[in-house]
């Protein structure tokens, strides 16, 4: 059954929230936790290795309780129920969004039109071990009889942003296969990692749901052709495979179905790194880490589909971002890694959250009146401090914060560990106090500056304060702690398009761009420019077609 369809600002809960946020806009966090003691431990989630505290973002407990009073208004529980029932929640697509059922145990049952798909998704997963062990243990060998030391995935947004995020994150649990990503069309890009590389030690793993990417195609394509300048065409079989939804393509293309890796279109492409699609991420870890980014992810999902809303992490943390976007009116949201390996961390979430929630159109088919999705951005501490953290503090935009931290470094180094997260810890603080003018006063006071420069440096060091931060407290960075961190962000992204009243799992806003690209491409290639365009794209295409 569909989801229901019920505009948010018409319920009860949202005027009641209106006129809370009224009470609550201008309230100073300091204030709010001098007057609640308990503030701090009421506003926390302790989870397995998860210590979440809310407790920094601008909300009292009534605004909890009335945020989860919307949520239940909109039938949140139900819409979860569907959504791991398998119900055909993508509607615009017509099919089911089951990334959950990819981590699902053996004994479990997830019916998709009355069949069963989780002894299929195990079957996969049994090919993507035995392929990977092969690989990693040096038996599966390239044509002429080589090691394979070197492993390509080349595809492009759910087919490269995860693998290549979950790669990068977990490098420190990496075997001996060097891993590269080639994504853009770019021909520079894909020419500057192939020149680093011995065709005959090199596996070539393409990753496409459809099979029909311009950038993956292109990408493998020109990669085949320099692998056949040097190698047979017989030793195709031993250095590609391929990851889709499409076999017949994939064959067309020249891969043995053996060498195929099969995939449902019920995994949308940006929740897709847990199906086949995660093949490269078995390759680079072992297959044995990857199932326990899998196990990872299917612990969040229970603590999701069964923790009352007050316990649960994905659901509170995405009530407030509906709290500060609808009415904060705030337009972004930044996520801050304490550790320089979830480097691609915000890149990899810019998909999952914006290509779902990017929406304007509501689950009826009318023209939305309110605010959707969220800008996201990021960068690792302490870099992002030294660039754009000046705006967080002292901007004029509002920018609630996710910091996510861990208690242990890999490489045990206490000293610059205790460093690192002194600056995490240190810039909630900072957020949330702000500097007052006394306390900037006192401090010019101490310098010894005169009472005339002091009247003129005052105004630029005050501080507000009042940033709101949720900080995420995790042990370790390890596969099954990394798979429940993406995992409460997925199932985030879930929350808000039921309550924002769109449909989260189709992606019709890249398709436009797309089609023109290909017009564009044609009259380049025929070299006759039609009269199609506007002033400004005409002359531009035109100051190409000169210079190049
Ligand atoms: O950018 C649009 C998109 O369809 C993404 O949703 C998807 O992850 C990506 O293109 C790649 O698609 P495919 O895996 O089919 O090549």
């Amino acid at each position: 059954m569909a989801l229901k369809a019920t505009n948010p600002t018409t319920t009860d809960s949202w005027k009641k929230l209106q006129s809370h946020f009224k009470s609550v806009k201008s309230k100073h966090l300091k204030d709010l936790f001098k007057s609640d003691a308990e503030r701090a431990n009421d506003l926390t989630i302790e989870w397995e290795d998860f210590y979440v505290d809310f407790s920094k973002n601008r909300i009292t407990k009534e605004t909890l309780d009335l945020l989860f009073e919307l949520a239940n208004e909109l039938n949140l529980k139900d819409a979860i129920s569907k959504y791991f029932k398998g119900d055909i929640i993508n509607v615009t697509e017509g099919r089911a969004v089951l990334h959950t059922a990819l981590r699902a145990p053996n004994d479990k049952t997830v019916l998709v039109d009355g069949i069963n798909v989780i002894p299929k998704v195990h079957n996969v997963k049994q090919k993507i071990k035995a392929f990977t062990d092969s690989v990693v243990n040096g038996i599966h060998k390239g044509f002429t009889g080589k090691t394979i030391t070197d492993v390509v995935n080349i595809g492009i947004g759910g087919s490269d942003l995860g693998p290549a995020m979950v790669v990068d994150s977990l490098q420190f649990y990496k075997n001996h296969l060097n891993t590269h990503f080639v994504s853009n069309v770019d021909g520079d890009h894909y020419n500057e990692i192939i020149k680093r590389l011995n065709p005959e030690t090199t596996l070539l793993v393409i990753v496409s749901k459809t099979f029909t990417t311009q950038e993956t195609l292109s990408n493998a394509n020109s990669i085949r052709t320099w692998f056949l300048e040097t190698q047979p065409k017989e030793a195709v079989s031993k250095h590609f495979v391929a990851v889709s939804t499409n076999i017949e393509s994939v064959k067309d293309f020249g891969i043995d179905e053996d060498n195929i890796f099969p995939m449902k279109d019920w995994v949308g492409g940006r929740f897709s790194l847990w199906s086949a699609v995660g093949l490269s991420i078995s390759l680079a870890l072992g297959y044995k880490n990857f199932e326990s980014l899998l196990d990872g992810a299917y612990k969040m999902d229970e603590h999701f589909r069964t923790s009352d809303f007050k316990d649960n992490i994905p659901v509170t943390s995405a009530l407030l971002t509906i709290w500060y976007n609808n009415f904060f009116n705030a337009e972004s949201e930044a996520i801050i890694p304490y550790t320089q390996y979830l480097n691609q961390f915000a890149t990899y979430l810019q998909q999952g959250i914006m290509e779902s929630n990017g929406k304007s159109v509501d689950r009826d088919g009318n023209k939305i009146s309110y605010q959707t999705g969220t800008i996201i951005w990021g960068e690792p501490g302490t870099n992002s401090q030294h660039a754009f953290f000046q705006l967080i503090h002292q901007g004029t935009k509002l920018i609630p914060t996710d910091f996510i931290g861990y208690v242990e470094s890999l490489h045990g180094n206490k000293e610059h560990h205790d460093k690192l997260m002194s600056n995490y810890f240190a810039q909630t603080e900072a957020l949330m106090n702000g500097k007052t003018e006394a306390e900037v006063l006192s401090e010019l006071q101490d310098q010894l500056l005169t009472e005339e420069a002091i009247k003129e440096l005052l105004p630029f060091k005050v501080f507000d304060g009042n940033k709101p931060t949720t900080s995420l407290l995790i042990q370790k960075l390890t596969p099954e702690s990394l798979g429940k961190l993406i995992a409460m962000y997925e199932h985030k992204i879930f929350v808000q398009g039921i309550i924002w009243n769109v449909f989260s799992y189709d992606q019709f806003g890249v398709e436009l761009g797309k089609q023109l690209a290909k017009s564009i491409l044609k009259e380049l290639n025929e070299g006759v420019l039609t009269s199609n365009h506007d002033a400004s794209t005409q002359r531009l295409l035109t100051f190409y077609k000169k210079n190049c």
